[in-house]
């Protein structure tokens, strides 16, 4: 089916046919494509093409968490494309990237103090499986191949992170071609145990000990790493129960299990700290970052290691590459420029400072809707929260039909099946963050 919308600004029409759009529904986008065409931003709040402002809710995809627009990041970016617009990763560097390095270690917990770029979450997650794999092969381990992920974890789309990833859909259609070895840690969240939590879930932390049944089961030889997000995003917000994560650490550590926290989204701010490490206080030996780091901008990501894991690789004639590993785009210079950008603004602003503020505001909001019917759970920690609905005899149509409701009303909400993930930008403020919520209870209302 041809859909052609006006594109404002340009008397062309759109032909929204020959795109193949990613995680969507593309038949029922393109039948209907006209509030959902986004053709202007500026700090927490888009346009569509309809003329309608919306609320940025989820920060772009987690990703744009000092707003859209910002002159700083406009400058920085303009500024560098006319500097060095392009610098090869390979043998070479530049100014700009070597500096972001250094700042983003800076940033990390102690110990982790090399980094690895990227260009995506997906290429994060891969490339912290395969320094995982490498580490142990270096150090003569090589037997260590199995990677532990978690049900309901979310870690892009490549073939390590489709593979450690446990959201069951995006698993089926490639169930062939997982790679070998992976197991999963059941995942963390019960309704009967934890449902309208505030926070971490007091229940729980006992649920790491199921690492101790996977090593039983495979031998603790075999096993390179466990990655889990701190907190679930994708699958709505599961944040881990008290002590799940310490425990997780020390299973780990007896072991001589890796353990990497996947902070695509939990990285920069999002937990009112740099990293969710640092939040709950459990040191990984890599973390996985993308997204905030840039604004979501310009596409960055990659990967901080512990300082020993990097000297592992530092072995070998002096003239050898280490690493067979990298990217085209590998801390490419557009994105360095706009993470210092972005980083500057976080510091400038103590946004995470902020965040810390708008966390109790959003709490105690979203909580506050636990009077509305037709909801199974409602959840919160730092700069996040998600709400479970109650499904419709299809499940997701409800969530579908609030989020396609919320277009017409202001707001873009995130879902996934039949939750609403909500991560506002941390230059939301308090009423904007309440505001938010109301509109989200007005569509609950509205859409039983
Ligand atoms: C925890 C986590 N890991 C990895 C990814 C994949 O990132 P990307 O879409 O940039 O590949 C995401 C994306 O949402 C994520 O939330």
């Amino acid at each position: 089916m041809d859909q052609h919308i006006e594109a404002q600004g340009d008397d062309r029409q759109l032909n929204v046919e020959p795109y193949w759009l990613p995680f969507t529904a593309n038949r029922h986008f393109k039948a209907d494509p006209s509030p959902r065409i986004l053709v202007s931003a500026k700090g927490a709040y888009y346009r569509t093409a309809e003329g309608h402002e919306l609320f940025d809710s989820l920060s772009g995809l987690w990703c744009c968490p000092i707003g859209h627009g910002h002159p700083r990041i406009v400058e920085a970016l303009t500024r560098q494309a006319q500097t060095l617009d392009y610098c090869t990763a390979f043998q070479m560097s530049n100014p700009v990237t070597l500096r972001l390095a250094e700042r983003v270690a800076d940033m990390a917990p102690d110990g982790l103090d090399h980094v690895f770029f990227a260009n995506s979450g997906s290429e994060s997650v891969d490339t912290a499986l395969k320094i995982a794999l490498g580490y142990h092969r270096l150090r003569g381990e090589a037997g260590r191949f199995r990677m532990i992920g978690r049900e309901k974890g979310y870690h892009g789309v490549g073939f390590g992170g489709m593979s450690v990833g446990g959201m069951v859909a995006n698993r089926k259609m490639f169930a062939t071609a997982m790679i070998p070895g992976v197991d999963h840690l059941r995942h963390t969240h019960d309704y009967a145990e934890m449902a309208f939590s505030k926070g971490q879930p007091e229940w729980g932390g006992h649920l790491a000990d199921d690492l101790e049944r996977l090593v039983a089961l495979h031998d603790a030889a075999t096993i390179a790493a466990v990655i889990v997000e701190p907190v679930q995003g994708s699958a709505g917000v599961i944040v881990p129960p008290r002590g799940y994560l310490q425990r997780l650490r020390e299973i780990c550590t007896k072991h001589g299990i890796l353990l990497i926290f996947d902070e695509v989204i939990t990285g920069f701010g999002r937990m009112g700290a740099p990293f969710a490490a640092q939040r709950f206080d459990v040191i990984p030996d890599m973390i996985t970052f993308a997204k905030g780091i840039t604004n979501g901008i310009v596409p960055m990501g990659g990967v901080i290691v512990r300082k020993d894991i990097y000297e592992t690789f530092m072995q070998g004639p002096a003239g050898a590459v280490e690493l067979f590993h990298g990217y085209t785009y590998s801390g490419h210079p557009l994105a360095a420029a706009v993470a210092h950008a972005t980083l500057d603004v976080m510091e400038e602003e103590d946004l995470f400072g902020r965040v810390r503020e708008l966390e109790g505001v959003l709490e105690s909001a979203v909580h506050d809707l636990r009077s509305e019917t037709g909801l199974r759970d409602i959840r919160n920690i730092g700069l996040t929260a998600a709400i479970d609905l109650e499904p419709r005899s299809e499940p997701g149509a409800r969530a579908r039909a609030i989020f396609e409701r919320g277009l017409r009303e202001g707001i873009l909400l995130r879902f996934t099946g039949d939750t609403i993930a909500m991560g506002p930008p941390f230059i939301s403020t308090p009423d904007e963050i309440r505001r938010m919520v109301e509109m989200l209870r007005g569509l609950i209302r509205a859409e039983r």
